[in-house]
């Protein structure tokens, strides 16, 4: 159990409550939760129905979600718990949209994921106008931050967005740095947008962001059984990030860019080659659950 709470808010990134059950009794409390459609293929019941040959329909897998979504709600705090829309390369924002908007009423406390494309922040934009919160997910750089930013002003819940710090790591580019950059960009704007660390691997990615302040951060929940091992300790703001890429050498700095927050979000550069790959990659998660796959992107 943790005796003080820490500025970061805690999120549990799965798609298994029995797991988010086990978190809150080991930490005492649990902020939020982040689903994906790789987590929730992993959830064990439906790990078990592919198991036994059963793959499911499109519906089952929504029907799934949605009762997975609904056994996590009542477990976690005020950072309610993230639902990710389905999305390919080539689903338009209209559909998105559709979708978000049936998933925001599974539960009181959702937030609607979006990938971080072009179609994605046209579906937050209006998300947000109609007064839906909204997560903005696999972002990889500060422009595309900077988008989410000008997309969603005037949002009245706190929006989201998602930098991936391992999926950097991997690849030898330092993700804390984007999370510093981000949150030194955001400083010249008006907080309507949180930063939600994620696809967080290891303690020592996990500490930082607690050293650094990190609005939110959401871990695997093995990550915060080892952490829990240590002694559940936050570090103070002294504490230096010594990550290493996959094949241990070292990383990169990602450089600051000025970046004009009151510019329209279109200027932005959206393009990032680890959000095309993010989301092939969730497409097929998602798809290897299913008899028929929807679409292949
Ligand atoms: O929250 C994002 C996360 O689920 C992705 O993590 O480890 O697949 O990069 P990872």
């Amino acid at each position: 159990m943790m005796k003080e709470r820490p500025k970061t808010k805690i999120l549990v990134d799965g798609g298994d409550p029995a797991e988010t059950e086990k978190i809150k009794s080991l930490l005492g409390f649990v902020d939020g939760q982040t689903t994906n459609p790789s987590l929730i293929a992993k959830n064990p019941e439906i790990q078990q129905r592919i198991a036994a040959g059963q793959k499911l329909s499109t519906e089952e897998q929504h029907e799934e979600y949605k009762k997975i979504v609904r056994q996590i709600s009542p477990l976690i705090g005020d950072a309610g718990v993230s639902i990710e829309v389905f999305a390919d390369l080539g689903t338009g924002s209209d559909a998105m949209l559709a979708e978000g908007r049936e998933m925001f009423s599974w539960v009181p406390n959702a937030y609607i994921k979006y990938p971080c494309t072009h179609e994605g922040l046209r579906a937050a934009q209006v998300s947000v106008q109609e007064g839906m919160r909204v997560n903005i997910t696999l972002c990889f750089s500060q422009e595309q931050a900077a988008a989410v930013y000008a997309a969603t002003v005037g949002s009245k819940a706190p929006v989201y967005v998602s930098p991936f710090i391992g999926r950097l790591d991997d690849r030898g580019e330092n993700g804390m740095d984007l999370i510093q950059n981000i949150q030194r960009m955001y400083k010249a704007g008006d907080g309507h947008v949180h930063v939600l660390a994620a696809s967080i691997r290891s303690t020592d990615q996990l500490l930082a962001c607690l050293a650094l302040g990190v609005d939110l951060m959401t871990v695997p929940a093995k990550v915060l059984e080892a952490w829990s091992a240590t002694g559940l300790s936050i570090p103070d703001k002294r504490f230096t990030y010594k990550g290493v890429d996959s094949k241990g050498s070292p990383l990169r700095p990602i450089p600051y860019k000025h970046l004009d927050l009151s510019k329209p979000w279109e200027s932005f550069d959206l393009k990032h080659d680890l959000t095309t790959k993010g989301i092939e990659r969730f497409v097929a998660d998602f798809e290897r659950t299913l008899q028929q796959p929807k679409h292949i992107a």
